[in-house]
This record gives structure tokens, C-alpha cells and sequence, in this order.
């Protein structure tokens, strides 16, 4: 029997009944977040489902994923070996391999650390604050260019396309020093066909429980394995290119600091263990990967939100000529006095929930949670998307309101509300792109929205249905349109 041994005084999490063969697999098949969000109003904040054969832990309710991610962190830090992870990045991702011991420590350290130096730490070079805030206004000050352009050329664009390309520039800057064009073929191909990733990398895709589903003929499979095929080619071309243009006496950028980290030994002296090389500088595959279609998606749906709400957009417009003006572009040191298009930044996470699973996790051993025992090697699922939309933490959760972040006066943000809107993951696997990526939307934005008003086309909605996935997308919209706000006062 498949019947586990569980220790006396103890009981499995509770769950639906599923049928033979396939367990639950029907009913979490389409938007897997909002059926998993249902089910646990039954069955409680623990809950095991059944995907195929195989149970998977279902954790929700922001105290519980606080209790399992953070005070038994140790416990919650694994990845289950999953079959569609074997394909991302050769097996050797840092963020979707099975590996969590002490070879994914020190990785994960050496890849904070490089994010840092090329990002938020004080450029010694730049006349900005930072790398990461000259990175970002170059691309921004180009998007805003480009959208006029576009509006002079047709009557409408969609943004995405655009989008995606200038974040993806942003993170090739601090990674390998290098931008592209916006046409260039090679990087359209990667970074306009994230959703051919994010299908198969969702949380609960049937194939990675189902082994029977491998060995059928699937589209979105093979586009997933050429995908991740293309993606390496890209990135290991321009790893070689780096170390055959390699001096260690000028560190250009991500890459070469991790080549660095391998030549110079450096690694043996900051930890007991010996890496790979490779695996030290394929650290790049990840932060390239995660950096740019989570940033990008984040702008688009702050875009949805925008020509949705034109009163919100005129209101972050309004505190934007306030504070700024008219006369400099936006900085990172300005984020502190703009509590309203914090505030707006906070909704759009929480509402749209964007990463509404984090990455799965498993557990590293035998353990117990709210008095329920769970076995090692358990595959668990964390439902951000729950906890953003918890009627127990927010008063009408379906509405789109970034007042609620504010306090009464319109003048500070709710540090604690902040705090619960959960789209980072939390404890050991948190997300380390975290303040790189706040930064990067409210820098962009605020560019965008000083110098640009959206709207849509006359006569034209756009559709707000999520389409699930790692990210949840929206369906791409032709109908943007941008118009130059107040025209740019002179020099001389
Ligand atoms: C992991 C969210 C941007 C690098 C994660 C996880 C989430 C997340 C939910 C999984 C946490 C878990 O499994 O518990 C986001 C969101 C972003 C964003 C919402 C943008 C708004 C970035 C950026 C970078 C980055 C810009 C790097 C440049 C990573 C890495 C991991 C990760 C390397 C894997 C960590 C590990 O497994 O140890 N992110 N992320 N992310 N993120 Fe991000």
C-alpha cells in the first residue's frame, strides 16, 4: 500500500479525494491558483492534494507559509526533483535544480553578491546614484522615445514587445555589459517567448506528476525544451566571449566577476566547498532568466492597470509634478517621497498576483506542521495568489484600490500592510532579485508616467483575464496608446 508510516499522535493533512490514476490533476488543471485558493477555504491552510499518484502539499494563509518558509526554514528550503526543472539551464539552475545543500549555499551567495556590486552598491564610476539607476533611466528615457515614435508612425502599439526588450537590457547591462536593439532577432526570439517557459514551469503542470504524459507527442513540451536550448546558446557564446576578452584587472560586469570568482580561487577561501566552475559561472543563466520576464511582466500589468484607471494614472502624475517636476528625470532617492506610486506598485502586486505559486518547494526531512506530520521529499506548493486575495487580510480583496496601503492623510505607505503582500517568496529560497526588481519598477514607471499619458484606443477595452502560468500574463493589447504630457521646457 502507498499508505505512509505516520508517527503516533499525529495526522496527514487533510484534502479532496481525488480518482485513481490521476488524483486531482482535472480540477487544478486550468488556473491552478484559484482552484487551489477554493480548495483550502475547505480544507485549511495545510491541505494535501493528489497530482496523479504523487501527494503535494498545499500551504496558504500568510502565518502558515510564515511558520514553514521562515521559522522552519531549514525544513521547507528543498526543490523537488521535478521533470520539466531537468531541462532548465542543463539541470544546473540554482533556482529550479533539486540541489539545496551546501554546493546551492555558496552559489546563491556568490550570485547575491555579483547582483549587488553591478546594481544597487554606490557606482564609484557614474554620476548616478548607482549602476542599476543609470542602467534603468537610459532604457527608460529610450522606451519613452520609442512609444512616440511608434504613435507617429500607426495609432497605436503594443507596448510589451517593447517592454520586455528594455528590462531585458537592464539586467544584459549588469550581466555582460552589452545592450541590443531593439530588433535584434536573436534576443526577440528568447525574450518574447518567455510564456513557452512559464506553460511548462507552472506549478502543477500534469506532465511533471504523470510520468505516463512524458511519452506522449506534446507541443508545449517541445517548444519548452528548444526554448531552454536557445536560451543557453544565447548565454554560452556570450560566457565564452568574456573569457576570451577576460582581465582581471578591469571587471566589466556579472559575468566576468564570477570568472573571476573561479580563477582567482576566491571560492575555496570564502567556503569549506569546492564548486564546479561551471556551475559558478552559469549563475548568469539564472539571473538573466529570472531577471527580465518577471520585471517585464510587473510593467505591463502596471500598464493594464494604468489605462484601466485613469484616475489613478493622473493622480501618480499629479504627485510625480509635485515632487519632481518637470525639470529632471526621476531617481532612485526619490522613491521615499512618492507614497502614492508606492502605493500603486503594492496593488498591482498584490491584485495581480503575478507569480501566484512561488518556485516549488519540498521538504529536506520528516517534519510537523500545525500538528500535521509531513514526510521528507514532499513537493509543496505556496499559494502567494491566496494570501494577496485573503479576506482575513484585506478588506475587499477583488478591488483594485491603492489607497489601501495609505494611511488617512495620503502622505505615508502602511509598512506592515507592505509587508504582507506576498509575490517574493519568503525564509531561505526568497527571491534575490527582490530590491533590484522594486527599484526597477518604480524606476521605470515613474519615467514613464512623468513624461508619457496612456490610454487605450477609442472604443477599445483591454482584456485583464490571467492566463496561468509561472507568471500569470495578460493577453497582449494593440491598442495602447502614448501621448507627450507637457511639452519639455527648453535648455536655453
Ligand atoms: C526566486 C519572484 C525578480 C532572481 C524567486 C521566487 C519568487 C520570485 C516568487 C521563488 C521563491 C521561492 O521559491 O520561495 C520575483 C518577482 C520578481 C523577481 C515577483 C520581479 C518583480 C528577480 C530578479 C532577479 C531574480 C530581477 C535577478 C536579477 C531570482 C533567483 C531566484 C528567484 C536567482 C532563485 C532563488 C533560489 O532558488 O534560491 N523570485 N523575482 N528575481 N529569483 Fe526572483
Amino acid at each position: 500500500s502507498l499508505q505512509q508510516h505516520v508517527p503516533q499522535g499525529l495526522k496527514s493533512p487533510p484534502g479532496p479525494r481525488g480518482y485513481p490514476i490521476l488524483g486531482n490533476a482535472l480540477e487544478l488543471r486550468k488556473d491552478t491558483h484559484l482552484a487551489l485558493t477554493r480548495l483550502s477555504q475547505k480544507y485549511g491552510d495545510v491541505m494535501e492534494v493528489r497530482i496523479g499518484t504523487r501527494p503535494v502539499l498545499v500551504l496558504s494563509g500568510l502565518d502558515t507559509i510564515r511558520q514553514a518558509l521562515v521559522k522552519q526554514g531549514e525544513d521547507f528550503m528543498g526543490r523537488p526533483d521535478l521533470h520539466s526543472f531537468h531541462h532548465v539551464a542543463d539541470g544546473q539552475s540554482l533556482a529550479f535544480s533539486p540541489d539545496s545543500g551546501e554546493v546551492w549555499k555558496a552559489r546563491r551567495k556568490l550570485a547575491q553578491n555579483a547582483l549587488k556590486t553591478f546594481s544597487v552598491a554606490p557606482s564609484p564610476t557614474s554620476s548616478s546614484t548607482c549602476l542599476l539607476e543609470e542602467h534603468v533611466s537610459k532604457e527608460a528615457d529610450y522606451l519613452v522615445i520609442k512609444f512616440l515614435q511608434l504613435m507617429d508612425e500607426g495609432k497605436s502599439f503594443d507596448p510589451y514587445r517593447y517592454i520586455v526588450v528594455s528590462v531585458a537590457n537592464v539586467i544584459c547591462a549588469m550581466c555582460f555589459g552589452k545592450r541590443y536593439d531593439h530588433n535584434d532577432q536573436e534576443l526577440l526570439d528568447i525574450v518574447n517567448v518567455s510564456d513557452q517557459f512559464g506553460e511548462v514551469a507552472a506549478s502543477g503542470n500534469p506532465a511533471d506528476f504523470i510520468p505516463l504524459l512524458r511519452y506522449l507527442p506534446s507541443r508545449t513540451m517541445s517548444l519548452f525544451k528548444d526554448f531552454n536550448k536557445r536560451f543557453l546558446h544565447f548565454l554560452q557564446k556570450i560566457v565564452k566571449e568574456h573569457y576570451r576578452t577576460y582581465d582581471k584587472n578591469n571587471i566589466r560586469d556579472i559575468t566576468d566577476s564570477l570568472i573571476e570568482q573561479c580563477l582567482e580561487k576566491k571560492v575555496e577561501a570564502n567556503t569549506a566547498m569546492q564548486i564546479p566552475k561551471e556551475k559558478i559561472v552559469n549563475l548568469v543563466n539564472d539571473l538573466f532568466g529570472a531577471g527580465f520576464d518577471t520585471v517585464a511582466t510587473a510593467l505591463s500589468w502596471s500598464l493594464m492597470y494604468l489605462v484601466t484607471y485613469p484616475n489613478i494614472q493622473k493622480r501618480i502624475q499629479e504627485e510625480l509634478d509635485q515632487t519632481i517636476g518637470q525639470e529632471r528625470r526621476p531617481r532612485l532617492s526619490d522613491r521615499g517621497m512618492l507614497p502614492y506610486t508606492e502605493a500603486f506598485i503594492l496593488e498591482m502586486f498584490r491584485h495581480s498576483s503575478f507569480l501566484p505559486f512561488t518556485i516549488p518547494h519540498s521538504t529536506t526531512r520528516d517534519t510537523v506542521l500545525n500538528g500535521y506530520y509531513i514526510p521528507k521529499d514532499r513537493c509543496v506548493f505556496v499559494n502567494q495568489w491566496q494570501v494577496n486575495h485573503d479576506e482575513k487580510l484585506w478588506k475587499d480583496p477583488l478591488t483594485f484600490d491603492p489607497e489601501r496601503f495609505l494611511n488617512a492623510e495620503g502622505t505615508e505607505v502602511n509598512k506592515v500592510d507592505g509587508e504582507k503582500v506576498l509575490l517574493f517568496g519568503l525564509g531561505k529560497r526568497k527571491c534575490i532579485g527582490e530590491p533590484i526588481a522594486r527599484w526597477q519598477v518604480f524606476l521605470f514607471l515613474s519615467t514613464l508616467l512623468q513624461q508619457l499619458e496612456f490610454s487605450v484606443c477609442n472604443g477599445k477595452k483591454v482584456d485583464m483575464t490571467p492566463l496561468y502560468g509561472l507568471t500569470l500574463k495578460h493577453k497582449r493589447c494593440e491598442h495602447f496608446q502614448a501621448k507627450q504630457r507637457s511639452p519639455m521646457k527648453s535648455t536655453n
